[in-house]
């Protein structure tokens, strides 16, 4: 059993799915402004380390918008808590360039072994409009081949999206050291 450290069922949901074999413990941990999700990642393993016995995951995602210059990367869920999709898509008006990219970063450790991490990403588009009931956060508004990721089914999220990119990639290391 692993022990995903999140607050965020949706996330949680995503990694069951293809893990199987783990339990979501809703304990928080700090997330320290950085200028990369790696260094997001490193020091919450840290701490969840120092408070949980047992092989356990955090995830840290951010998504990033190229005519933005990357805005809102690493400060996503600051913005999406207090502008959300209506504040990022004001902030796009008129915009021609919409690409986007979803980073997800996975930290992964045993007790008394170094923590690894896996990284995933997903290209897409920021939307006109937001579309689609599924997913979370910025899902209605991040459009790959002409659906939003919230147009989406788990299982069809699950075969393009960053953070299973990164949760797979997991699986298969630690099926590698069986
Ligand atoms: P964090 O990894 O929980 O810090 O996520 C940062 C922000 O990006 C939060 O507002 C999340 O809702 C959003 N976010 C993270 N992953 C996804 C995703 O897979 N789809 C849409 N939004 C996401």
């Amino acid at each position: 059993m692993i022990y995903f450290v999140t607050g965020n069922k949706g996330k949680f949901a995503e990694a069951q799915a293809i893990l199987g074999e783990v339990v979501q413990k809703n304990i928080g941990y700090t997330e320290i402004q950085a200028d990369g999700l790696e260094e997001v990642a490193i020091f919450g393993m840290k701490e969840v380390l120092e408070r949980l016995d047992g092989p356990v995951m955090i995830e840290d995602a951010g998504m990033f918008i190229e005519g933005l210059n990357g805005f809102p990367g690493v400060y996503s869920a600051y913005v999406f808590d207090t502008v959300g999709n209506e504040g990022i898509l004001r902030l796009m008006d008129g915009m021609e360039d919409r690409k986007a990219v979803f980073r997800s970063v996975v930290g992964y450790a045993e007790p008394g072994s170094d923590p690894v991490l896996f990284n995933g990403a997903l290209r897409g588009e920021i939307t006109q409009e937001p579309r689609g009931t599924g997913g979370f956060g910025y899902d209605p508004i991040f459009e790959v081949r002409g659906r939003t990721i919230a147009e989406m089914s788990l299982e069809e999220k699950n075969e393009i999206s960053h953070r299973a990119v990164a949760i797979r990639a997991l699986k298969e290391w630690l099926a590698s050291r069986r």
